[in-house]
Order: structure tokens, then sequence, then C-alpha cells
């Protein structure tokens, strides 16, 4: 027997022989592609090689990709587990020229490969062409040797092929194997196509236009896409009918009856194959990043997971099921698709969380579905009230309620349905509005209502592409933004992060034919739509229009960065500090992060270097920062740190990253936090962490900014600089700086004070014979004297000196400073202070130099002025009063 995994190299194999490049599969969530929800062909990844728009180092190439389909317009998910061959996940193989070969080689190949490496016999083969392929035709007869019959051409668009509205297209050619006459079923074109006898396998199309909105233009060269399903050749490879009998089924059911107790037959068969693929497309959509929520994507998931749970509990699983399988997956699939293996934890926490949840609600449900289908039978309906009600209560997406009452042939008033969910929506509406939101608010709430919320690519991407949604000025929404104009645009998806939780929004550009738009900003409305301010630099933005949304990588990596440290900063801050230590805002932008929290008192240097050290700890274990979405209560309980007053979901995700080196928490997570930013994939991305300033916000709460990477090496580089130029300044090396600048300081005091006592020295003994000039006033003993550079405060232990060596008299100090101003002093000796007041002195001093007042005791008494330049005047109008007594 051929195994899928041996059917997959051996495809892989032929074509890289035949100097095809192998390239991995595109993801689910397609990057390039606006119009898709998930990857839907082999070819999606090459959209833009087809085109001519990009260019690759090949030009053919050999694929197996990763298809869904659900939720976007082709949606299988209804028929899972009823037919054999329908599945919301299944592998295409294809392979591709660019430009390179076209028909015949294409024929050729595909001929050689499934007759000559894949066995299957020529007589069960035959083919269909477009009806105006004549030279498609014309090769099958030459290289296979089809007889004319086994060539059948198909006039309608069954053969003619295109990825979706717009894009590349062309004639196809399908390649078909007959299962033999036991089973019924017609050849393609026939009234009985539908029956299974004959299954087409492969479709190869002739790349030959591009479908724009308006028109069809010929590609710049012809090329080829081709999709064959890898569970169909299984089945036949394997001499099994039924897709869901092929090996890796086998034991994908195998293990869900090992663990269910259940065997594979009867009613529970369909349940067992529901289960198989749904775990298949939930795993794989899972490691694509995609993560249950009820939007877009999101929900999808959620839808598929849930449907998947219902059937568990049919088999009467006790105990949550489909995580239980997700090793055997592992097993089947993790080798040719290495990010399923790397997902695995993620995954199965993520189904467990989900089942857990789930099955809290479901059981309650089914059994308000059984009470309002009581009374129904076969071909009857149930209302849209109750299913709203199941939907919105009790979390049973439409499709899982119309699926529980598949089997009862009980079909769901989707029109009732609907009705009650626009009537829940008004009562929303009417409240927002209520609460007096803003008109610009108004504006947001009402897109959101209008196209649901914007889905968020850029935890896994900083490129995709995105169509516009909706554009509007500051207080309205309008029909376009011409170049020169400032607005906002929201997009169906895109990989902008809207400012939040701290985190600055992100900046970039939007691309398209003819047109180029910066990106200013991004903003978080209305729950979940994402604003991004752009200003028009070229072409003209209006609604429907596909741009490329690429994100201002070194802002956002700086970002990133930033980030993660933060959580480092906070969890080293509660490490050294103590746990009371929460946070009370964040700031993270692009140059450096900003944190507060709750701390009595400031940090001293020894704190915040622990701080820094313990982060950078972390940073050097270059430990792989995870991401997971969990329960609110049971990420608390797990010791995540949430934001007090803060709202969440009921689901978070929570960032968890390193590993704690000391304390109680040794060998545990370092930092787990509820966390809705973008983060780096190992702290090692962050560089380095130092913290550059701690201070007060407010009573009770510190701040700590600090930054990372380049910034900080660049912070560190001045630093370094700055200490060289002084080490080179003292002639000594950098160790030796700080003895010797503490050595300068002291000598420096020292010295300031030896110059003071010398200057006060010099002052007063200025007179030529050692003592400063003393003459007669009246019948006082005056000395007075001007003095410079003299600091203010000394001048009063001046005149005491002076008085002591006068005995009795009468002492005016002037200091004239730098900038002219005079500070005056006047002393009178005790045995005169009954004739002399120095209070009075000193104000006819300072009237003399400008200024008023002064004031003292009798005995000294100090005053300034503006005027220094009139020092004598004021020494000779004191000499005067003195005089005059
Ligand atoms: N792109 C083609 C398909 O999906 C091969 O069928």
């Amino acid at each position: 027997m051929t195994g899928v995994n041996e059917i997959r190299s051996t495809f892989l194999d032929f074509f890289k022989k035949n100097d095809h490049e192998v390239v991995e599969s595109g993801p689910l969530v397609p990057r390039n592609d606006p119009t898709l929800m998930f990857a839907n062909a082999g070819m999606n990844q090459f959209k833009n090689v087809f085109t001519g728009l990009e260019t690759r180092p090949y030009s053919r190439a050999v694929t197996a990709q990763k298809v869904v389909r659900a939720g976007g317009k082709h949606n299988d998910l209804d028929n899972v587990g009823y037919t054999a061959r329908h599945h919301t996940f299944f592998e295409m193989l294809g392979n591709f020229s660019f430009g390179d070969y076209f028909k015949e080689r294409a024929i050729e190949l595909a001929w050689n490969l499934i007759t000559k490496e894949y066995g299957l016999p020529e007589d069960r083969l035959l083919v269909t062409v477009y009806s105006q392929d004549e030279a498609a035709a014309g090769f099958w007869k030459k290289i296979a040797g089809l007889s004319d019959d086994r060539i059948i051409r198909i006039p309608t668009s069954d053969n003619f092929w295109s990825m979706g509205d717009t894009g590349p297209c062309g004639p196809c050619s399908e390649i078909f194997y007959d299962h033999g006459d036991h089973i019924w079923g017609g050849p393609p074109g026939s009234a009985e196509e539908d029956g299974d006898r004959f299954i087409e396998i492969w479709n190869l199309v002739f790349m030959q236009y591009e479908q724009t909105s308006d028109e069809r233009l010929d590609l710049p060269r012809p090329s080829i896409d081709t999709g064959m399903g890898i569970e169909r050749l299984a089945t036949i490879l394997q001499g099994v009918h039924n897709n869901y009998d092929i090996d890796l089924f086998k034991a994908l059911i195998a293990a869900s009856e090992h663990e269910t107790n259940v065997e594979a037959a009867g009613a529970a068969l369909g349940s067992h194959r529901v289960i198989a693929d749904h775990l298949r497309s939930t795993s794989f959509l899972i490691a694509d990043g995609v993560l249950p929520s009820n939007e877009g994507r999101g929900y999808v998931l959620r839808r598929i997971m849930r449907r998947g749970m219902r059937h568990a509990h049919l088999l009467g699983a006790a105990e949550p099921l489909m995580h239980k399988l997700v090793p055997t997956l592992v097993r089947e699939m993790g080798r040719a698709y290495p990010e399923l293996s790397r997902a695995e934890d993620l995954i199965t926490e993520t189904l467990k969380l989900e089942e857990t949840r789930f099955r809290k609600t479901l059981e309650r449900g089914l059994g308000l579905l059984d009470t309002a289908t009581d009374d129904l039978t076969a071909g009857g309906q149930l209302d849209g009230e109750t299913a709203f009600k199941l939907y919105d209560t009790y979390g049973f997406p439409l499709d899982l309620t119309q699926d529980a009452l598949r089997a009862r042939d009980i079909s769901v008033d989707t029109d009732g349905f609907d009705a009650a969910m626009e009537r829940q929506k008004a009562e929303a509406r009417a409240a927002w509005s209520g609460a007096g939101g803003a008109a610009t608010e108004a504006v947001w709430f009402a897109l959101k209502e209008k196209h649901g919320a914007t889905d968020f690519l850029g935890y896994e991407t900083e490129r995709a592409e995105g169509v516009v949604v909706a554009l509007a000025s500051e207080d309205m929404e309008i029909e376009k933004l011409s170049a020169g104009e400032s607005g906002f645009v929201v997009l169906n998806q895109t990989p902008f992060y809207g400012e939040s939780g701290g985190q600055v929004g992100d900046t970039g550009e939007m691309l398209a034919a003819g047109l180029k738009a910066t990106v200013t900003n991004t903003q978080k409305k209305a729950d979940g739509l994402f604003v991004h301010s752009v200003t028009v630099e070229d072409g003209e933005l209006v609604p429907g229009l596909a741009l490329e949304l690429k994100v201002d990588h070194a802002r956002r990596s700086a970002v990133r960065a930033n980030h993660s440290a933060t959580h480092l900063v906070h969890e080293a801050l509660r490490e050294v500090l103590g746990t009371h230590v929460a946070q009370k805002g964040s700031l993270v932008s692009p140059d450096r992060l900003r944190f507060d929290f709750s701390h009595p008192k400031p940090m001293d240097d020894s704190e915040l270097a622990t701080v820094e050290t313990y982060a950078n700890e972390i940073i050097l274990q270059n430990a792989p920062v995870e991401t997971r979405l969990m329960a609110v209560d049971d990420a608390i309980e797990a010791g995540a740190m949430a934001l007090f007053g803060e709202k969440y979901g009921d689901e978070v995700r929570v960032v968890s990253m390193g590993t704690a080196l000391h304390g109680s928490r040794e060998g545990k997570p370092y930092s787990l936090e509820l966390c809705g930013g973008t983060h780096v994939k190992r702290t090692g991305d962050i560089g380095l962490v130092t913290l550059v300033s701690e201070g007060a916000v407010a009573a009770g709460v510190r701040r700590i900014e600090a930054l990372t990477g380049a910034e900080a090496r660049s912070y560190l580089d001045a630093q370094d600089k700055r200490m060289r130029a002084i080490a080179a300044l003292l002639k000594i090396g950098a160790d030796d700086v700080p003895a010797r600048v503490s050595q300068l300081v002291d000598e420096r005091r020292k010295l300031e004070k030896e110059l003071a006592d010398a200057k006060k020295k010099l002052a007063m003994g200025g007179g030529g014979n050692g003592t400063a000039p003393i003459k007669d006033a009246g019948a006082f003993k005056l000395m007075a004297r001007t003095v410079e550079g003299i600091n203010p405060k000394d001048l009063k232990g001046m005149a005491d000196e002076a008085k002591a060596q006068l005995g009795s008299g009468v002492i005016v100090l002037i200091n004239v400073a730098e900038d002219g101003k005079a500070a005056i002093v006047t002393a009178v000796t005790k045995d005169l202070t009954e004739k002399v007041n120095a209070v009075d002195l000193v104000r006819i001093g300072s009237e003399a130099l400008g200024g008023r007042g002064g004031g003292g005791r009798p005995d000294m008494a100090q005053a300034g002025g503006p005027d220094g330049a009139k020092a004598d005047s004021a020494i000779a109008a004191i000499e005067t009063h003195l005089s005059a007594m």
C-alpha cells in the first residue's frame, strides 16, 4: 500500500527530478490575497508571479499546499461527515510553470507521473478539455494515446478555471479515474456525472489570462498551474473508494475510536469522520496563527471546532476529546508540515480550552434544542429565535444547530435567525448612541456594525494585502481620498497594529497600481475596528480597492523589543521590590519604553542595577516567547499578571517568556502576562535592556524609562564616549576615573576654602601696612572698604574681625560682585551702639547703591543695591552722616 506520505514525496520528487523548485506550502491565511479567507489552491502563493508583478529565482515549482474550504466562497463544512469526498481541510499537490513550459509538457509530465510513477492503469483514465481547446485535445491524443471517446470536450465554465472573480485564469483539462462499473455514475458531461464512479483527480490549468474587474488580459507568458487532491489519489492507490478510508484517516479515526471506546460503525461512523476532518483543519489553522474568536477567520475556526466537539459529545465522550488526537495527527503529518509539530502544544491547549468551555453550555443548549423541537417531525423547521438564543447564550454556531437537526430532517428558519441577530445589533446601537458617544465614535460604531471587525494579521506578518471597506474623515464616511488628502481607512484585514495596551499604533505604507499612501498611525475603535490614519501621496483611495500593506519593519521591530522588555522589567521589579509592584500604566514606542508601577519610595541604585541584571538574564536565555489563548480565570490562576480595571474578553492572549532563575518560582515561566501586543520571537531579539531613569509620577507611583536594542546600545555608547573623554582629560585609565574625580572634588573643596580665606585676608589687609584704612569721621573711627570676589555670606564674619581690630568705631564693607551688584554690611562696636545704629547706616549706604532698606541689629546690619559702581559714594555718604553727628 502507498501511504499518503509516500504519495506526497513521490509527487515532489518527480517534479524535482524534472527541474522544479520544491516550495513550501503557503500559509492557510494568504498574505498576498485579501479576497481569500483561506488558501483555496496551490497557485495562491504564486498569484503575482503569474501576472508578472513578482519574479522568483525559478520558473518551475512544485508544492503540497494546505487548503481549507470552510467559511469562505468554497464552503464544504456542511457536507463533511455525510459524503465520501468532502473535507474542510485537504492537501493539493501541484506543479507550476511561470512562462516556462506550457500545455504539451504539462500533459506529458502529468501522464508520466500517474501512469509510470503511481502506476495507474491507463484504461481507467479519461480526460476533459475545454471545448475550444483543440490543442490540448491533440496533445492528449499524441502523448497518452487516448481515443476520442476518452477526451471529453466540455463547453462550460467547469473547464475554465479562475481563482476568483479576478486574477489569473485559463482553460483547464481534468484527469478522471473510473472507479468501476460497480459504482453508480457517468463520465463528465453526462447526466450521471454527479455519481461516484468517475472521479476527477487532477486539474491542469493552462494559465493564459488575467481577469481584472472589467476585462480579460493576456498574461505576459502562458503558464501552468495544476492541482491534485492527495486524498483522492490515495483512495485509488490504496484500493478504497471513500477518502475517509485512506491510511491517514484510518489512523485518526482509530485514535478517536480508542479515546471514546466507540467503534466507527453505524451512526457513529459519521461522527468519527467529522472529528477526524475537523481535527485537521482546526490544528492546521491554529498552527498558522488563527485562534478562536467571534469574528472573521477566528469564528470560522470556532465553528469547525464546536461542530467537531458536538460530535465528540454524540459519541458519548465524557471528557474533552479532540486535543487527545493531536499527537496522532502530528505523527502522521508533522514531518511534511513542521509547523504542525512546532505548534503542537498550542493546538492541544487551544482545543482543550475550547472543548472544556463549550461542554459547559453544550448539554444545556442541546436540552433546549430538544424541547424546542419536540413537536417537530421530518420536514419541520426550528424557529429563528431559538436558533439565535442557542447562538447567543449557548455558543451554538448556526451551522452546528443545523447539523444537529439534520439527522431528523429538520431545518432552521435562517431568516428568523438573521432578524433576531439584527434586533440585537439595533439594541446595541441604541445603547451606544444613548451613551452619548461623540460624532466621530458614532462613525466607527456604524462602520463596525456594517463591516464587522477588522481581521488582524499582524501577529504573523508585517506585509499583507487588504481591501478598503470604508473611508472616513473626522466624523463621517466619505467616498474617496485623493492625492494630498489625509483621512482614515478601514480595511477587511490588516497587518497594522492598532494602538492599545500601551503599544503605539503601526505606521507604514499602502500601495496599489498608481497609488501610494503613507500610514501615519493606526488606532483601534469600536471594539475591533482598525482605523488607519493616512495621507495619500499619489492616486486615489476608494472602497473596494485592493492594497499592498507594508508595516514599517524597523519601527515595528523596535516596538516589539520594547514591549517584550516591558514584560521582563515588570517581572524583574516584582522580583526585586516585591509583589506589591503592580502596573499602573505603560508606553511602548519604537524609541523607548516607559513603565509606571506602584511602589512607595524611590529605588536605590543597587535595586535598579539588579532589575536591569534580572531582565537581561532572561534576554540572554534567548527563550522563545510563547502566546496562548486562555480563559481569563485560568490565566489568572496560572499566575498571569492582569491589569485591574482593564476589560478582558472571555478569552485572553497570554504571553510567556523565559524561565525564572531565582526565588520560589525558579524553573517556572519567568514572565506571564495577559497581553494583546506584538512581541519578539525569542527574548534574545531584544538585544539588551538598559534603564535610563527612575522617578515619581504620583504619590506611590514610580516611573521607569528604559531602552532596548540599538537605542540601548547607542545610549551606552554615548556614555562610554563621555567616559573615555573624561579619562583622556585626566590622562588615566577609565577604571580610575571615579576615584580620581572624587579626589578632585575633595581637592577643589579644599582649594575653594583656602581661596576664600585668602581673599578675606587680602580684603582686610590691603591697606599697605597690613590693615584696612581707618579714618576719623566726626567723633568716630571709620574703617570702610570696597572689596570684590568675596562670598557675601563672609562679609559679616569679616566685619566681626574688623570690629575686634578696631576696638571702637564703625565698619563699612561693600562687596561688588561680578555682575556689578553690591552687598553692604555696616557694623558698630558695642560701646557706640547707643549713639550710632548700624541699621541707619546701612540704609544710607544702600540708598547710595540704588537699593532700598536693609536690616539687622544696632551693631550689625546688611543690605544690597544694584549699583556697585557707586560703592565709593555710599561710603562717602555714611562718612558725611557720621561727621555731621
Ligand atoms: N488551481 C487549480 C485548482 O485549484 C489547479 O483546481
